[in-house]
């Protein structure tokens, strides 16, 4: 099938084959083409160019109306699977509660894993599926997804079931993570280093057999997993080939990204507490630092100093985080709107970050994260608007006008 998407007033995000992640001052590029057509061969991008050129012969035509198209947003960082929700603690910390007090009360990672605990997967499956439509209806294409709401294996499995079952139905590209080090678990409070252990002789093995996972997490900060744990974890992850993902340096400067770093580290995400050493610590390695502002909003925390990293050269992620304690929205717009009010990330650093950057974040670059040949076909299309920095600034008004997944309409 040849899908023809004609009438384009912009196509936004255009990047040469073989451009992996843009990193410093390369973030601010965009790069553009007005007036133009992009046509699809099946599930890939087989053609785009001018109005002026002639436009190729198609099986289905699509008229764009002169609104814009972009790459689909690479959520690199999420825990969508999950039961229920949590807006009694958001109500706690209203009345100001911090959220470690909150953890510290048995609430957080831990309520929610009771509650997963009694839900079954096809219920699991069938709530999370509503988000994984809800994103994806806001421009989403590619997402991560992370377990740690389970804490014992038999529920880190259920979990990571459910991620698989949502990679074969959503027309979304979905990789799964590992995150069993989320949190100790209720039954080993008082007795973290037996947890880990639980972690590293029962859990990776079980996952590993049943190829569930790409990715390995660990929430190390303080309060959380120290730096040794991590460490240990990932040596362990590595036996099974799985690539380290760290939740780093959300609480406190917790040596995160250091570990993250030592272990080749795909990514290391949240970074609200960095200091020089942590950007020097990034530079020149293949670790991509991601940042989740909309964690950082809902929470009511400093954000991470995006301005100073990308000006240190370093490129950068953006992610949702979606999860039902620290970010319970997976949007993806919203978060580039952060990025730019309240990092000084300008509109065109945060859509590379949330898309490229997010795809290699994802080891997906090669396939996700632009508007290139051969690329497959994720993208979205917007009601007309008078720039592309419009998409960020009005970040409200309802722009996405039709979603493409594989080369074909996604209908929520
Ligand atoms: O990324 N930081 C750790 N984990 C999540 C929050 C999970 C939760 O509160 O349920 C995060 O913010
Ligand atoms: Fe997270």
């Amino acid at each position: 099938m040849r899908l023809l998407i004609e009438h384009i007033g912009k196509i936004v995000g255009i990047q040469p084959v073989g451009k992996r992640r843009l990193c410093g001052a390369e973030m601010d590029r965009l790069e553009t083409l007005d007036d133009a057509w992009l046509l699809c061969d099946g599930e890939r991008i087989a053609a785009f160019g001018p109005a002026s050129q002639p436009v190729p012969v198609a099986d289905r035509v699509v008229d764009a109306c002169g609104g814009m198209l972009f790459p689909s947003f690479c959520d690199s960082h999420t825990h969508l699977v999950y039961a229920g929700s949590r807006e009694q603690e958001f109500v706690d910390k209203i009345h100001g509660l911090s959220y470690e007090e909150i953890a510290r009360r048995g609430g957080g990672i831990l309520n929610s894993a009771d509650r997963l605990h009694e839900t079954s997967e096809e219920e699991l499956y069938r709530q999370a599926m509503e988000r994984v439509r809800e994103i994806a209806a806001m421009g989403t294409g590619c997402v991560e997804i992370k377990s740690g709401y389970g804490l014992s294996t038999a529920d880190e499995l259920k979990m990571l079931r459910v991620i698989r079952r949502i990679r074969g139905t959503a027309p979304l590209a979905v990789r799964a993570t590992f995150l069993g080090a989320h949190a100790v678990a209720r039954a080993y409070r008082g007795r973290q280093e037996e947890y880990v252990e639980l972690i590293c002789r029962e859990m990776l093995p079980a996952v590993a057999a049943e190829g569930l996972a790409e990715f390995v997490d660990v929430f190390c900060d303080e309060g959380f997993f120290t730096v040794e744990q991590t460490a240990r974890i990932l040596r362990e992850g590595a036996k099974y080939g799985l690539v380290p993902k760290i939740h780093a340096n959300e609480l406190a400067v917790s040596g995160g990204v250091q570990v993250g770093v030592e272990h080749d580290a795909r990514s290391v995400d949240h970074l609200e507490r960095m200091g020089g050493a942590e950007i020097e610590a990034l530079r020149g390695t293949r670790t991509m630092p991601t940042l989740l502002p909309g964690a950082a909003f809902f929470l009511g925390m400093s954000y991470p100093p995006a301005r100073a990293m990308i000006d240190a050269g370093l490129g950068v992620a953006l992610a949702s985080d979606y999860n039902p304690g620290s970010s319970p929205s997976g949007n993806m717009r919203m978060v580039c709107s952060l990025a730019s009010i309240r990092m000084r990330m300008t509109p065109a650093e945060a859509f590379n970050a949330a898309t490229l950057n997010g795809a290699y974040a994802l080891g997906l670059e090669e396939d996700y994260g632009s508007i290139t040949l051969g690329k497959i076909a994720n993208f979205f299309l917007t009601k007309p608007m008078p720039s592309f920095e419009f998409f960020t600034y009005a970040y409200s008004t309802p722009l996405i006008a039709r979603v493409f997944l594989r080369g074909e309409e996604f209908v929520a």
